[in-house]
């Protein structure tokens, strides 16, 4: 039998990781939780130094940490980790929008090493569970496959929708591959619109080949290439060049991590890409696709015991 009289828990508290400052107030305010502070910073030799600065007690604590540009952040975040432990918390959570790896998901050549396995084996040594967004799922069905904790996958299908049915005349997806169909799907029937997949191979980081079918049909549509990672540009670039050529209009390309590496988003611009927008799992100029209510909500199911009072005490989302 439950005792009425129990205390309650104290609120969880939320910690970031430089840079994700402002998800982690956003969840502290959709979620009533506490903020709470740590120093992470490197020392001369660049070996990494972190220190939690306020009381942590036995109170369930979150990380929200985005891992793009990941082997810089993993050492300090699991260092992190262990010191909220060692604090005294009750559980260590991780809200990473952007989960890295994911892509190296196989052997492609003799002697790799599947990264995606072992990345997700050491963040599951240190962290009771995840929330992540649209993690990277083509050859591995399942985060459970990688990760040994208990995790939560937001989809960030539904907002993409709703920024497109909020900004675009009569939009036509266009997935740039076959592991796109499932973003650009959804996507398409959130948004009602028609959609297509291209095919793609790879051949090297930078050099992909694109085939586009005929789409003379859809001339008078605002093409949108909807994928979820952007890194080189180079399968949203190849996409736009064929879609120019075929006459259509500058495509609107929709990232939900915008990784952009090193030139790609001047690059993907000088190749007459119209709007580019993304989702702001990763800190970018192109961010206009916010998350925090999406990942809050999936939050909730995680912190059960703080539900009712944030059903009770917190603004509404
Ligand atoms: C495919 O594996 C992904 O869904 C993306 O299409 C890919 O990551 C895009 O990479 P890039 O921008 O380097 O062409």
């Amino acid at each position: 039998m439950q005792n009425s009289k129990a205390r309650p828990l104290p609120r969880p508290v939320v910690i970031a990781m430089p840079g994700n400052e402002q998800l982690a107030d956003e969840l502290a305010t959709l979620l009533w939780l506490e903020r709470g502070a740590a120093t992470v910073r490197r020392f001369p030799d660049g070996e990494s130094y972190v220190r939690i600065a306020s009381p942590v007690g036995a109170r369930a604590a979150l990380i929200v940490c985005t891992l793009d540009r990941p082997d810089d952040k993993l050492v300090p975040l699991l260092l992190l980790a262990k010191a909220l432990r060692e604090a005294g918390a009750r559980s260590v959570g991780l809200v990473a929008p952007y989960l890295p790896y994911m892509r190296q998901d196989r052997c492609f050549q003799p002697g790799e090493t599947i990264s995606a396995q072992h990345v997700g084996a050491w963040i599951s040594q240190c962290v009771d569970w995840l929330v992540t967004v649209d993690p990277h799922l083509h050859r591995i069905a399942d985060l459970s496959q990688v990760y040994s904790v208990p995790s939560r996958v937001v989809h960030a299908a539904g907002s993409v929708a709703q920024w497109i049915r909020a900004h675009v005349r009569e939009p036509l997806l266009i997935g740039p591959d076959e592991e796109s169909a499932q973003w650009a799907g959804a996507v398409a029937k959130d948004a009602h619109a028609p959609f297509v997949v291209l095919s793609k191979v790879r051949r090297g980081d930078r050099d992909v080949e694109v085939s586009v079918p005929d789409l003379e049909r859809w001339r008078s549509h605002t093409p949108v290439l909807v994928d979820d990672i952007v890194s080189t540009a180079r399968t949203m670039i190849e996409t736009v060049g064929h879609l120019r050529r075929a006459g259509l209009a500058a495509p609107v390309c929709v990232a939900v991590h915008a990784v952009f590496a090193q030139a790609a988003f001047d690059d993907l611009r000088t190749a007459g890409a119209g709007e580019i927008v993304s989702c702001d799992t990763i800190r970018h100029p192109s961010n206009r696709i916010p998350l925090a209510a999406a990942i809050a909500a999936s939050l909730r199911t995680l912190l059960p015991e703080d539900a009712a009072r944030v059903g009770r005490r917190a603004p509404r989302l």
